[in-house]
């Protein structure tokens, strides 16, 4: 049996997309409230005021990266639908869902904290209610033997940080941070063993994932190290509030083949697989590595950094790379090579693998290979802690959902990651897939890309009653813990 008994089976959702009662039990407002639906290739719009009181909205991209001008401020406007206010409400539904989780068998849950739950400006203004919410989640899920696995800071922002202090790219935002991660850690240090600081560290880019106006490089850089400092002081400061507290990264993993044995196409791949590796190098090995300074160089980027930063990097180190694969992608130099989506990016189309209905590469293999590079350069205990297929569903006339496509895609990933540990002998942790119950969709802001085994009735037009029926893949996946990984169907 390649998993061990302790393998850590679930699933993975986030708060700005799951949990919905945004303006419940004293929440503040987050940068994600202030973000409207979209579709496919219809972008999500940021809605905001400017410092004239003018109103508008500004897109972000695929890529979930986009700006507002400078000073505005986050507007949520009226008769907007603005998918993150409910989501699928988890917010009132905690006890049925990991109800539910529990009758398939999870052994983990991954889920964020909402950071304007707990601080509603984000600073040091505590929400008493904010923190007993999450403690009857973690109450519920420990009476059924479920380990929360949390995510501290998944996409979102506080608003009014975002609106005063431009977001990560001021330096006071580290210790505000600090201080709403450790008034978390210290709550539910009996309660939470496995932590992640920062969700997909490697894309973090737009106002509404990190408040900054600009996304420049000296900016985005700049913000970047904030929060690889605000990441690490959380490490440290974590191990001394509970030495067993398990402390991990979270990137997004996309690894690119040459589209060609062509050394330009190889060195390309090399640069974008590069452009990930470098948040990976900085919170497990604990340095900027030499390609990114001097890449640094050439950008005119010059970081500012405080005499002991590079000593705090070095010190608070991950103890796991938790990290998301949902496909592959290539690299050429062709510009004329055929494009697709991506998780995040546009990617070019790889000719021997086929797609979602998203656009996304579909290549099983490819987690095999993330793995099997990942555990080679790193050295680290691994977690998948997002994988999936955002599929839009249909409800049979006799209520079923039979979501075939869904079985064979999980089926395929979680064989490769069997070879990865049986074959490869990487270490791994667990398996989390994305979006266990149906959730809002974070590029498209989509509650019709869904990726659960459960389905939730609620529809982009903002109606639906939020109730839950399982689908097909609820009783596959059942089986597939049940056996430890043994029984694919
Ligand atoms: C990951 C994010 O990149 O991809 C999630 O961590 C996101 O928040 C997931 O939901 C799937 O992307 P999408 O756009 O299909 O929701």
């Amino acid at each position: 049996m390649p998993f061990p008994k302790d393998f850590l089976w679930g699933g993975a959702v986030a708060g700005n997309q799951y949990e919905g009662g945004y303006q419940s039990g004293g929440r503040g407002l987050s940068t994600l409230d202030a973000v409207t639906g979209g579709g496919y290739k219809k972008p999500r719009m940021m809605t905001y005021r400017t410092k004239e009181g003018q109103i508008g909205e500004s897109p972000i991209d695929s890529s979930l990266t986009g700006q507002i001008p400078e000073g505005a401020v986050g507007f949520i406007k009226p008769d907007t639908f603005y998918p993150s206010h409910m989501a699928t409400d988890f917010y009132h539904h905690y006890k049925e869902d990991i109800a539910l989780f529990s009758q398939m068998g999870f052994k983990c849950f991954r889920m964020s904290i909402s950071w304007s739950r707990i601080c509603p400006k984000g600073m040091y203004d505590l929400n008493e209610e904010g923190l007993e919410f999450y403690d009857h989640v973690f109450d519920e899920l420990l009476k059924y033997g479920i380990e929360p696995v949390v995510t501290i800071n998944h996409f979102d922002m506080p608003l009014y940080l975002a609106d005063h202090y431009d977001g990560w790219s001021s330096r006071e935002v580290i210790d505000f941070f600090v201080f709403y991660a450790k008034t978390v850690m210290h709550r539910y240090k009996d309660k939470v063993k496995y932590w992640m600081t920062f969700n997909e560290i490697n894309v973090l880019s737009s106002w509404c994932q990190i408040g900054i106006h600009r996304n420049d490089p000296q900016t985005l850089y700049q913000a970047h190290h904030h929060i690889f400092v605000a990441s690490a002081k959380v490490v440290e400061l974590g191990h001394s509030i509970n030495p067993d507290f398990i402390i991990g990264m979270m990137a997004a993993v996309t690894p690119s083949y040459p589209m060609t044995c062509k050394p330009e196409d190889v060195m390309e791949s090399i640069r974008f697989n590069r452009a990930r590796e470098f948040y990976m190098d900085v919170q497990v090995k604990g340095y900027y590595p030499a390609y990114k300074l001097k890449e640094f160089q050439r950008m005119g980027v010059n970081i500012v950094m405080e005499d002991n930063d590079l000593d705090i990097i070095r010190k608070g180190t991950v103890d796991f790379i938790g990290f998301s694969y949902y496909m592959s992608t290539v690299s050429t130099t062709d510009s004329d090579a055929e494009k697709t989506e991506g998780n995040q990016f546009t990617a070019f189309k790889n000719p021997y693998l086929s797609t979602s209905d998203w656009g996304w590469t579909v290549d099983p293999m490819g987690l095999r290979i993330a793995l099997s590079q990942l555990y080679d350069r790193y050295h680290v205990p691994l977690f998948i802690v997002e994988n999936g297929l955002g599929a839009a569903d249909t409800v049979e006339d006799d209520g079923q959902i039979l979501d075939d496509y869904r079985i064979t895609y999980l089926r395929g990933h979680i064989k490769a990651m069997k070879e990865a540990v049986e074959l490869d002998g990487v270490e791994l942790m667990g398996y989390t897939p994305w979006g266990c119950i149906d959730i809002v969709s974070a590029g498209t802001g989509e509650m019709k890309k869904r990726y659960g085994f459960i389905y939730v009735e609620r529809y982009d037009d903002g109606t639906g009653d939020f109730s839950r029926r399982k689908k097909k893949s609820f009783d596959w996946y059942k089986k597939v813990i049940a056996s430890n990984g043994e029984e694919l169907g």
